[in-house]
């Protein structure tokens, strides 16, 4: 029996549209910018984005690489959230990359208020402090449980960075996660952005590739940091050819992720010795806490049984749902954890 993979969304296989699509796609090479299917990708992207253009990126991790290096210069501070990706999970890039320093900021929930923005931005008369040049917002925010910022929090966040004279970089990854779950265009979460990368080998389950939105100018800047980096590639159109089926036909479903996320959510509180905090689970991230057990034992003894997972903290444990697990799974899944917790 296959196991039930809730170690990342990531994990989701390509579909068979998808991969038929990869083998039709007429390619060329588009560091020269001669790809048909990844130009009609970019067009789509930025079109959904509500921005003037996008660039493909081998990764999430790459494009917010250079949506820190198009919006902040060397010596310049970037505002982060103390527990977003590029903080936590992006290898220091920016400094050992860009020069930019981050300035991590604690929040309730990932979601910073106009107050924290403007009390983190420097004074820039004082030349002892480096300048603040640019904030990044995440949407959904993985670490804080997926959770999807409402808009108007992220408006005034992005509206108050704007007027302190700041770029706004968003990490959307997940931003089509957020969409669903709010129930709004993704254009309108990205519009509080100058940037926003998403990914498509996410929730959306192609097998590689990101996007890089923005103005004509912050994409021709993108293209340079992508060259710079080793991650222009060339014909690369086999990959943009299933991010086209993605955005056609894998962002309605993400609701179904998000309603086995909910079920598990549910049922893994029903479960002794589980916590789950409900009001954190929105979308297809489901993280929970275990008293009796530690995560790594737990996440052992669930591997054993078939069911993959990861852990997050010496009792913090995370579950993915994705195109990838049905409805059953979810059952499968509750019952081998209560086996585990009750062996
Ligand atoms: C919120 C967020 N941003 C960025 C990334 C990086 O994406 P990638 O793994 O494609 O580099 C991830 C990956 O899980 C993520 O969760």
């Amino acid at each position: 029996m296959a196991a039930i993979d809730f170690r990342s969304d990531t994990v989701a296989m390509p579909s068979p549209e998808m991969r038929l699509a990869m083998v039709e796609a007429p390619l060329g090479d588009d560091v020269f910018g001669d790809d048909p299917t990844t130009n009609r990708l970019m067009e789509v992207a930025a079109e959904r984005m509500g921005k003037q253009a996008a660039t493909f990126v081998p990764s999430g991790t790459m494009g917010n690489l250079i949506g820190i290096a198009v919006n902040a210069h060397s010596g310049e501070e970037l505002i982060a959230d103390a527990d977003s990706h590029v903080f936590y999970y992006e290898t220091a890039g920016a400094a050992a990359v860009c020069g930019v320093q981050i300035r991590p900021v604690p929040t309730e929930a990932g979601v910073m208020t106009p107050e924290q923005v403007v009390q983190a931005v420097r004074p820039r008369d004082d030349p002892h402090q480096p300048i603040t040049a640019a904030i990044t917002f995440e949407n959904t925010h993985n670490r804080h449980g997926g959770i999807a910022w409402p808009l108007d929090v992220l408006r005034a966040a992005s509206d108050t960075a704007h007027a302190q004279g700041l770029r706004v970089h968003l990490d959307g990854a997940r931003i089509f996660n957020a969409a669903v779950a709010l129930g709004v265009d993704a254009s309108e979460i990205a519009a509080c952005a100058d940037t926003v990368t998403f990914c498509l080998s996410k929730g959306l389950a192609c097998p590689v590739g990101s996007i890089f939105c923005g103005s004509e100018e912050s994409v021709d800047e993108a293209r340079r940091w992508r060259k710079r980096l080793g991650g222009g590639m060339r014909q690369v159109g086999v990959l943009a050819a299933a991010g086209l089926i993605a955005l056609d036909h894998m962002v309605d479903r993400l609701a179904e992720d998000h309603s086995n996320a909910r079920t598990l959510a549910e049922g893994l509180g029903e479960l002794p010795g589980v916590t789950c905090d409900l009001s954190r689970v929105q979308t297809n991230l489901v993280y929970f806490d275990l008293e009796k057990m530690s995560a790594p034992e737990f996440t052992d003894e669930c591997t054993k049984r078939g069911l993959l997972s990861d852990w997050v903290g010496p009792r913090r444990m995370r579950f993915v749902t994705h195109y990838g697990i049905g409805a059953q799974d979810v059952q499968s899944a509750l019952k081998i954890c209560e086996d585990v917790l009750s062996a």
